[in-house]
């Protein structure tokens, strides 16, 4: 920190000298001097099991591989994300990560990265730029894929249904990626077959409480439903909690699909109150930390690196569960 303050009263005297303009140490432009690679990650909260997880996976995959982590956490508020940015630019860290809460409304912010010459990475969900030079690489996974598989899960299962297949969807948060990618792949899958119907769509935040709450109500609005589809374990989690309040019985009366795969989630599959998970990967700390090195010694990394993924059915739980790390 010390040296940090040092460094950047010395980038301040160059610039007075008229000498600004090349950065500090070489290739990262941040002004740092003492050889360690200092990275900004501005994440969206901690709204999930898979959060906390991701969280966890970022800390300590850079305590590893020796970088010096500044992190916050935005409370889901992309005005928090944009500040943090902000301050990470000013502070003149090597590198920036972020994991960005909705996809719209960056490009401001990550022109000012660039023209301060700090190198972004975007974790786990996307931004809509054009500018696709305003960041390096896209690390995570595949959402639109996530939301087909789910779907096609319930169209396999829904061939001996005889009547309606009615689905409440559980959105995550409106405008983040995994929101809008996990609908429309769920939504494309689901043509496949005309008994299954979505009969309410709404936000549920992808937290536990919200997933619960808009549960009750749309289970009171549509008593038909037999299928949940929650964007992410935990709104599957609370969503449980109202089923059962109703006296319905989860996993049996309403079908349950959810996407991430953390513990709580995979339990409560191999216990039956879930029928199919499938899997979001958390632990994006160290691809992540490798390629901050990389960016930060200018070199030229995938702009897409997609993360590796695959689905649960009870038994599968069942046989993960005790190495399951998350
Ligand atoms: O962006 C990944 C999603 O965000 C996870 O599926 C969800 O649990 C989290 O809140």
């Amino acid at each position: 920190m010390i040296r940090r303050v040092s460094a950047a009263i010395a980038a301040g005297l160059l610039v007075a000298a008229g000498l600004a303009g090349c950065g500090g140490d070489s290739g990262s432009g941040s002004g740092n001097d003492d050889g360690k690679i200092t990275m900004g990650f501005a994440q969206v909260g901690a709204e999930s099991g898979w959060r906390t997880a991701n969280t966890k996976s970022i800390q300590e995959s850079a305590k590893a591989a020796g970088i010096e982590l500044k992190f916050s956490d935005a409370q889901q508020k992309q005005e928090n994300q944009i500040k943090a940015i902000r301050s990470y630019i000013a502070q003149k860290v090597d590198v920036i990560a972020f994991s960005p809460v909705i996809e719209s409304g960056w490009d401001q912010v990550l022109k000012e990265a660039k023209d301060a010459e700090i190198p972004v990475i975007l974790t786990d969900r996307a931004v809509d730029s054009k500018d696709t030079s305003l960041y390096e690489t896209f690390i995570g996974s595949d959402f639109v894929l996530e939301g087909k598989k789910a779907g096609e899960w319930l169209v396999e299962d829904s061939k001996a249904a005889k009547g309606p297949v009615n689905v409440i969807q559980l959105e995550g948060t409106t405008g983040a990626a995994p929101a809008n990618d996990r609908k429309s792949g769920f939504a494309d899958a689901i043509k496949a077959d005309p008994k299954i119907k979505v009969v309410a769509s709404q936000d549920g935040d992808f937290t536990r409480a919200k997933g619960k709450e808009v549960m009750e109500a749309l289970l009171k609005a549509h008593p038909e439903t037999n299928v949940l589809y929650a964007h992410n374990d935990d709104m599957g989690l609370g969503a449980i909690e109202a089923i059962e309040a109703a006296g319905k019985k989860p996993g049996v009366d309403i079908k349950i699909v959810t996407v991430d795969a953390v513990k709580d989630g995979m339990t409560a599959l191999s216990e039956g109150k879930i029928n199919f998970i499938v899997e979001c990967s958390p632990l994006l700390g160290p691809q992540l930390m490798d390629l901050a090195k990389q960016v930060v010694d200018g070199k030229k990394v995938e702009k897409r690196i997609l993360t590796e993924e695959t689905t649960f059915t009870q038994e599968q739980a069942k046989a993960a569960l005790p190495e399951r790390k998350y």
